[in-house]
């Protein structure tokens, strides 16, 4: 059985239909990738599962429970972790305050030892504790929008572009805790990614959407070489 499961997912927004109909899995302890041009629905997938967006048809079976419509905090509570596009952290806070608050569901004792793990799957957040999250650097502030969402131990993360507007070496160490939960927590995880290189090196399964449809999946094996890639999905 998946970890997730969406059958026939209808997304709206008012008179608008986004998501035409998305059936996908991801199992536990692998990556499914979700590829697709701006505007395909990627995000709104992602919303969908997790309770921002409504669903207007089909299911999100997640555990093996429907949890079609549940709330956000509901979400979370069972073991669903979200990382939302752009890495939002609150740019007003210091990181120590900022990964409180990831924590904010948990009982009082289990907050600090969390915090520590945090600190030391991302040791630059360690040396920042007292800084605002608004000077941090862009990868900084996606590795703190991660630990915050890393705070309640999800089984299931749904992570909305983590390299998003990065370059470098701060990809690759993204890259690396990604494969660090999957490997090692057994997490779950969909990612939505616009740079296909990174999306399909993680990958266990792809997907591509355009226009709120999965128009092809398969093995990323088969999405590696830069010429079948041009060729099955028109992306570079
Ligand atoms: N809250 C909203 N209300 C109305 N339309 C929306 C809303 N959010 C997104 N849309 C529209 O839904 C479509 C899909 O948006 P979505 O954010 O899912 O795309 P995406 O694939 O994530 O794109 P990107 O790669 O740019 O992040 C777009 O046409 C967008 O304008
Ligand atoms: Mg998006």
């Amino acid at each position: 059985m998946p970890l997730l499961e969406t059958r026939d997912l209808l997304v709206s927004y008012g008179p608008k239909q986004i998501l035409n109909g998305v059936s996908l899995g991801v199992d536990e302890g692998k990556v499914t990738t979700i590829i697709g041009h701006n505007g395909a629905g990627k995000s709104t997938l992602i919303k969908g599962v997790y309770g921002i967006a409504r669903v207007t048809g089909g299911a999100v079976v997640f555990d093996g429970r429907d949890i079609t419509n549940h709330a956000p905090y509901d979400n979370i509570k069972a073991g669903v972790g979200y990382l939302a596009q752009g890495g939002q952290v609150f740019a007003d806070l210091s990181v120590e305050d900022n990964l409180k608050l990831g924590g904010y569901a948990l009982p009082n004792d289990l907050v600090p030892e969390r915090m520590e793990q945090a600190y030391r799957m991302f040791p630059i957040l360690d040396r920042r504790r007292r800084s605002d999250a608004d000077t941090l650097s862009g990868g900084e502030r996606q590795m703190l929008a991660l630990g915050m969402t890393l705070m309640l131990k999800p089984k299931l993360l749904l992570m909305d572009e983590p390299t998003g507007a990065l370059a470098g070496p701060v990809i690759e160490q993204i890259m690396g805790t990604i494969r660090s939960l999957v490997e090692e927590m057994g997490v779950g995880i969909l990612l939505v990614e616009q740079n296909v290189d990174v999306g399909v090196r993680l990958a266990d399964a792809v997907h591509v959407v355009e226009a709120g449809k999965v128009i092809f999946s398969g093995d990323p094996q088969e999405l590696r070489d830069p010429e079948a890639r041009r060729r099955l999905l028109g992306l570079a």
